[in-house]
């Protein structure tokens, strides 16, 4: 396969945790080397309508993100590495989609109502969020991207885009984009410190730039199956969520001889982690140190992020030319 158009995006929220390593990053550079053209997009003004409030943190996680996509392996030179608010077509074409995307195709969003519902500290009830899908719409169709990696959360949002792709078309006469099509990340759910999702905002993630003994700590107190109070109680490692990391992070044998040391109350908890800890660590740690050295030289990721901007423009302002003269402007 190659010659496609790729484009994802990811929120300046947070610093990136083995999470997104492995059930994002590590798809960015698979899309990469298979040959097709990526623009990996760091989505600040998606930022936003979550931290509208309280945005002084975001400039900062702009580079956490950026050095993180640099760090797993995305190259600047063969993928577009920008920020979103640098092209700011993108927000001219989100505001000419907004003109003819019907408000009940967003009032139905699936992610609008259960956030709207879930999230009690922030007030949601605004123009932007219920945008977002827009918004999002416009940062892919303004690349003619073919695919966009996601997760399955976000299929309802690339129906949509396809949707709003068609209405244009319909209303316009003209067919400028292609219809977008979801690359369903394949589902690698790592669990966080406490069991749930790892994730930025439950405070239970293992950070990329975590040094090694940062690591140890974490795992070190991380929850196990919970019949295993003494080293002497048998445990059932598919309840683990240390057993799931190791499903990820271990080699077979690793992995066989802990299970089987958990169900037999072989070996203890203590000794699991340390096994984990040690594949955990070589896998981890080597994106870790790049990560590190990045953000110390931000002159170097504002130089790529510029360039980026440079190279993403270039194409942005291109498709921008052909909808204003599609819709006579
Ligand atoms: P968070 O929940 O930490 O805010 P995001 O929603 O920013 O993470 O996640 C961006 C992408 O990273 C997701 O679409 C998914 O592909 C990946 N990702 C995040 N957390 C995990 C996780 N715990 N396991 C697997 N993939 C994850
Ligand atoms: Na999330």
């Amino acid at each position: 396969m190659s010659g496609k158009r790729v484009l994802s995006g990811t929120q300046p929220t947070g610093k990136l945790h083995i999470g997104h390593l492995v059930g994002a990053l590590e798809n960015y550079v698979n899309l990469q080397n298979e040959g097709n053209e990526c623009f990996y997009c760091v989505v600040d003004w998606h930022a936003l309508t979550s931290m509208y409030s309280n945005t002084s943190a975001i400039k900062e996680h702009i580079y956490d993100v950026a050095a993180g996509f640099i760090a797993a392996g995305v190259d600047p030179d063969r993928s577009v590495i920008f920020v979103q608010s640098d092209v700011k077509e993108h927000a001219e074409l989100h505001l000419l989609l907004s003109m003819i995307t019907p408000l009940g195709w967003l009032e139905r969003v699936p992610t609008y109502k259960e956030k709207k519902k879930q999230i009690k500290d922030k007030d949601l009830s605004n123009y932007g969020f219920l945008g977002y899908p827009v918004l999002q719409t416009a940062d892919i169709i303004i690349y003619k991207a073919n695919y966009v990696p996601v997760g399955e959360d976000q299929l309802y949002h690339l129906e949509l885009a396809r949707e709003i792709v068609r209405r244009f078309h319909h209303i316009f006469g003209k067919e400028i984009f292609p219809e977008p099509e979801a690359k369903i990340t394949e589902a690698k759910r790592v669990p966080g410190l406490d069991g749930r999702k790892m994730s930025k905002s439950y405070n239970n993630a293992i950070l990329i730039e975590d040094t090694p003994e940062e690591i140890w700590e974490k795992l070190r107190v991380m929850k196990t199956d919970t019949r295993r109070v003494r080293k002497t109680d048998p445990g059932v490692p598919e309840d683990c969520p240390v057993f799931a990391l190791h499903k990820i992070f271990s080699p077979e044998e690793v992995r066989k001889e802990c299970a089987e040391g958990c169900r037999t109350a072989g070996i203890g908890c203590f000794q699991c982690k340390k096994f984990l800890s040690e594949h955990l660590i070589k896998k981890v740690a080597p994106v870790g140190e790049k990560l590190r050295k990045l953000k110390e030289n931000k002159q170097f990721l504002d130089s790529i992020l510029d360039e980026g901007a440079r190279k993403a423009r270039e194409v942005a302002s291109q498709t921008m030319e052909e909808v204003r003269e599609a819709m006579n402007l």
